[in-house]
């Protein structure tokens, strides 16, 4: 069997020789003319096929507003050319909140947010003369979270943490009264003019962990309806509230056995007939745009985000990277398939380099899905999309090597960037990191 190896190939052609060695159906195409297609999602207008996954950059003011870096971060990607920016988890709630600097809307600080959409609108009319479409990500960080608010006891994971059985459940109460903060927050999010709000749902986080909560009692746990009762409520109170286009970015499967996982069978392996009625229950609620990513950065990275180098905090990959790629791939496809009259985003483009751009246009191409993201590619080269759409395609120099360091980073709770393309800005505090390892 072979192993995982790092990103090496010289052309085009020795990556289509890899995947049919490996067998696998990613397919892959010269012509990127279909990524600069434009589209409508929800009741706006997306100018193009790529968009910029959210990814938290721990770099708010201690009120939660965006800082200097969290300014220059959005700027860049911005001015970059992508059509859609999928703005990174922001906490709904301080109880919810991942670390000291994660951002956190509130009615004291919204106007700040506010200068940050409309630089970000102006900043990208000057560079490419486009809008892009904001997505605003609204979290609550569960057991991730400064404070462990757990939604169900995983023994292997509450050992990890040091969690003892009797450590107490969030509970239904608890959790109903979240539902009002949900909705202050997309209020606030509409009022500071984003696009749409999408109720996270993916990574194991607090609303993802109860998606997999089989074993929770209540109301909100056991069977699917409980399960999957939070998103209804949210979404139902959002609509109420607030004239704002709803999203969901979830996990396809959680990679955890029954009766832990979401969308998983007893062994962890993939099983998507809950996530498929999902999202035909999402969209009966007005969820027009899906984003479909899968596990958690928590318990196996290599599925949520192949890597060449595993970084302090991760484990060798077990499998050729390209494998990863493609199940990320094959799990956009498979919802797609679901999803004919809503826009779906893809996940799992950045290990492949400067070459994800003719992956990204036969996916596109295909029907595979609507829309590509970068992750970790975006943080490395923000403006992907200009050379991809307006030339001269993407540059090997500018593209991520999946390091993971921004990740070890984040981690850390400690900003979070490129370390390696924009280490002007990275690479000492990640230095820092080392100091105190
Ligand atoms: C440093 C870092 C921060 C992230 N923050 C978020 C986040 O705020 N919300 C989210 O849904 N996913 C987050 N992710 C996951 C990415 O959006 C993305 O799913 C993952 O990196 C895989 O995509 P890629 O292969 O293009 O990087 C983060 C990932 C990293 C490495």
């Amino acid at each position: 069997m072979r192993i995982a190896v790092k990103f090496s190939y010289k052309t085009l052609q020795d990556l289509r020789d890899d995947a049919k060695a490996l067998q696998l159906t990613l397919p892959i195409q010269e012509d990127t003319a279909p990524l600069a297609a434009p589209l409508t999602v929800n009741r706006g207008r997306v100018e193009n096929r790529l968009g910029i996954h959210p990814m938290e950059g721990c770099d708010g003011e201690s009120d939660g507003s965006p800082g200097p870096l969290t300014h220059r971060r959005y700027q860049r990607f911005a001015a970059g050319g992508a059509g859609l920016l999928w703005f990174e988890a922001v906490a709904v709630h301080p109880r919810g909140m991942s670390n000291k600097r994660q951002l956190r809307i509130t009615p004291e600080n919204v106007d700040a947010f506010k200068v940050l959409v409309e630089a970000m609108h102006d900043t990208a009319r000057q560079a490419w003369g486009g809008q892009p479409y904001n997505v605003f990500q609204l979290t609550h960080s569960g057991r991730y979270g400064l404070q462990r608010n757990i939604a169900v006891h995983i023994p292997e994971l509450d050992a990890k943490v040091g969690l003892e059985p009797d450590y107490p459940v969030i509970s239904d109460d608890e959790l109903a009264a979240l539902v009002d903060h949900y909705v202050q927050a997309a209020m606030l999010a509409k009022a500071a003019g984003f696009d749409a709000v999408d109720i996270k749902g993916c990574h194991r986080y607090l609303l993802s962990e109860l998606l997999g909560a089989h074993t929770r009692p209540g109301r909100y746990g056991g069977s699917y309806e409980n399960r999957t009762r939070m998103f209804r409520e949210i979404a139902e109170a959002i609509t109420a509230a607030v004239d704002v286009d709803l999203a969901i970015r979830f996990n396809s499967y959680d990679a955890l056995p029954l009766p832990y996982g979401w969308g998983c069978d007893e062994h962890g392996e993939a099983d998507l007939s809950e996530p498929k009625r999902f999202v035909h229950d999402m969209e009966q609620l007005g969820v027009g745009l899906f984003n479909v990513s899968a596990s958690s950065p928590y318990t196996a990275p290599h599925i949520s985000r192949p890597y060449d180098q595993p970084g302090r905090f991760g484990y060798p990959p077990p499998e050729p990277q390209l494998k990863g790629v493609d199940r990320l791939l094959n799990l956009g496809r498979e919802l797609k398939q679901e999803l004919p009259n809503s826009v779906v985003m893809g996940t799992g483009y950045s290990w492949l380099r400067h070459m994800a751009g003719e992956v990204a246009a036969a996916t596109v191409a295909q029907g595979w899905i609507d829309i590509v993201g970068f992750g970790r590619g975006a943080f490395a080269y923000p403006d992907f999309a200009n050379d991809i759409l307006r030339g001269p395609g993407m540059q090997r120099s500018k593209a991520c090597i999946t390091c993971t360091k921004c990740a070890e980073l984040k981690a850390s709770k400690a900003l979070s960037g490129c370390v390696v393309r924009d280490s002007e800005v990275y690479l000492e505090p990640y230095r820092q990191l080392d100091q105190k390892a």
